[in-house]
């Protein structure tokens, strides 16, 4: 199906021709796009200390920043920008316009963030390392992208892949959200991998030298011991399913400011709608799920019920309502990571 919101391209010929290629602009992906959030809104997110921001002031060539959260934030009336990130996570609409990207995987999906800027205001010129679909809110900015320039209104969209230089500023107090993906470095997921495979036990057995002879040379690093220590690490080993297990925590574990806010349920599973929270991030490879930064093995037969919930974020109670599934969705509600809706 062709598509408005990516210029008449279907998602195919988009990830064909754009994706991680080359940007592309279309005017009028969302006709009549009015904004999701005011900027009164936008500021009292910032004034949590569980919501990412930051305020951007530019002085002429010069640009600072400040991180919040801000209390009592005052607009200046020109050269300036409050950014808020994961919007998605506490605004249900806006959630609902990152999932209008679900043509990507949800491993791929990071975050919108949400910019508002008054005349002149914008971050400054800069690279960054992911993709990311610019959408205009109300107002207009003019962006320079490489050599080139597109003045955005209301509803336009340009997407530009990682890496290249690009300029937004605000001709007018205008609002932009930066539907922004995540793609792991090899360094950062190496880092990780280590901490979760000491979390998961690494060999424990102590260096022995029971016959240790005098040192003749004691600056001498003991063969014996270097010999050890290469026996034990190469102990250390690990499968595709390891590493699956590892990569589906990692994706899914909440941001270290992220809090879920635990619930008493007020309706039966079976009769309600099942919908993850906007924080919650729900993904699965064969019948194992990751919820959240945890593992956890589903029955074949079920799996499917749980696929389900995991790419369309919401499944009917009905069907989650049988046994062992049922105690782990109702445990889930507890903790505030799904929510059970009139259906
Ligand atoms: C902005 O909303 O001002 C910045 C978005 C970006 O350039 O990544
Ligand atoms: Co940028």
């Amino acid at each position: 199906m062709q598509s408005r919101l990516l210029g008449g391209l279907t998602p195919r010929t988009f990830l064909r021709r754009h994706w991680q290629k080359r940007p592309l602009f279309v005017r009028g992906a969302l006709p009549q796009f009015t904004g999701l959030i005011g900027k009164g809104a936008l500021a009292a997110l910032a004034a949590r200390d569980d919501v990412e921001s930051r305020i951007v002031v530019r002085r002429g060539n010069r640009w600072e920043t400040a991180h919040g959260p801000f209390a009592g934030i005052q607009v200046k009336p020109s050269n300036w920008t409050l950014l808020v990130s994961g919007v998605n996570m506490h605004v249900a609409a806006v959630d609902a316009l990152l999932r209008r990207f679900q043509f990507i995987p949800q491993a791929r999906l990071d975050d919108v963030m949400v910019s508002f800027a008054t005349p002149g205001g914008g971050v400054g010129p800069h690279v960054d390392s992911y993709d990311v679909f610019l959408l205009q809110g109300p107002g207009r900015r003019r962006w320079r992208v490489g050599t080139r320039q597109y003045l955005t209104q209301p509803g336009d969209l340009l997407y530009l892949p990682p890496g290249l230089r690009h300029d937004g500023v605000a001709l007018e107090p205008c609002f932009t959200y930066s539907v922004g993906f995540r793609a792991p470095r090899g360094a950062e997921l190496g880092a990780a991998f280590l901490d979760w495979l000491h979390e998961r036990g690494l060999p424990e057995a102590a260096y022995r030298d029971p016959r240790l002879a005098p040192a003749r040379h004691p600056g001498l690093l003991p063969g014996e011991m270097v010999e050890f220590a290469f026996r034990s690490l190469r102990r250390i080993s690990w499968s595709r399913s390891d590493v699956a297990a590892f990569l589906g925590e990692y994706l899914t574990l909440p941001k270290p400011h992220v809090v879920f806010r635990p619930e008493r349920a007020r309706r039966r599973l079976e009769r309600s709608m099942v919908r993850l929270d906007g924080k919650t991030q729900l993904l699965y490879s064969g019948r194992r799920f990751f919820m959240n930064g945890e593992t956890l093995d589903v029955p074949g037969r079920l799996a499917p019920r749980l696929a389900e919930l995991a790419d369309r974020r919401a499944a009917s109670g009905a069907a989650l309502a049988v046994a062992p599934l049922a105690g782990l969705i109702c445990g889930w509600q507890r903790l505030g990571y799904l929510h059970f809706e009139r259906p």
